[in-house]
């Protein structure tokens, strides 16, 4: 799905959190809304010490019927059977950003990261186009180890939400420099496996897709990544040293 944020006027609003009338007061609210949703978050990892958030873009109750149905009827399994996601299924959104009745990956994965509506193409900002505080960050707040793991870009829309402010979901050569650590926040996540490489890469290799000559991976080193780009490297990594929580 592609973004449409360029339909929407509204630039670079820098109004104050609780001051002015209007649009900054709900923007406010909406600021609060997402600090009791993050808090919530917060209490529960923080009694579980580890939390795991599955975001399956573009799943809803119908594909898990189908699912669910499906295996049922070919393993001559009994009608109630549950399938493992029917069992640590804790909640579902309703998808439709602020600005479209269809939501694309970015607001729905925002309005999952930030716990609130903005829209189509917005990553990890608000309709304003103010960064919200996502439960990444807020796990990371807390002391707690951070990963995204994902099967797209590690740049794609729903990972971004989680890692990156940016208007547009475009913008992927921005929130990769994001992703490693260039924002006011500093390093946020701790581990990232995922596609996208390209977006790390200088524009003097041919298999860059950035704009400019900056080397991420190079980067990423630098703010303490490890850098593991083959199947053996992987296989060869060393996890006697990581720090558990
Ligand atoms: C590569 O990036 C530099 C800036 O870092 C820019 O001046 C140059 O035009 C870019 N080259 C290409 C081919 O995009």
């Amino acid at each position: 799905m592609s973004s449409s944020h360029s339909s929407h006027p509204e630039d670079e609003e820098t109004a104050g959190l609780l001051s002015g009338s209007g649009p900054e007061r709900k923007n406010a609210r909406n600021k609060l809304l997402a600090i009791i949703l993050g808090a919530i978050t917060i209490s529960l990892i923080v009694i579980g010490l580890t939390a795991i958030w599955a975001d399956p873009n573009g799943f809803g109750p119908t594909s898990e019927t189908f699912a669910r149905e499906y295996y049922q009827y070919v393993n001559d399994l009994k009608y109630d059977y549950m399938t493992p996601l029917d069992e640590i299924l804790v909640g579902s959104s309703r998808t439709r950003s602020s600005d479209s009745l269809i939501t694309d990956s970015a607001a729905g994965a925002t309005a999952f990261s930030c716990g609130i509506k903005t829209y189509n193409g917005a990553i990890g900002v608000d309709p304003n186009k103010s960064p919200c505080g996502t439960i990444l960050e807020a796990a990371k707040a807390i002391g707690l180890i951070t990963g995204l793991v994902v099967t797209s870009r590690i740049t794609h829309a729903t990972p971004a939400s989680f890692s990156a402010h940016v208007v547009s979901r475009e913008m992927e050569d921005v929130i990769a420099s994001q992703q490693i650590g260039n924002y006011p926040l500093g390093k946020q996540v701790d581990l990232m496996f995922g596609g996208g490489k390209c977006f790390f890469l200088p524009n003097t290799s041919s298999e860059s897709c950035r704009p400019d000559q900056r080397n991420l991976l190079q980067e990423a080193e630098e703010e303490g990544f490890k850098n593991l780009l083959t199947r053996n490297e992987f296989d060869a990594l060393d996890t006697s040293s990581v720090k558990r929580n």
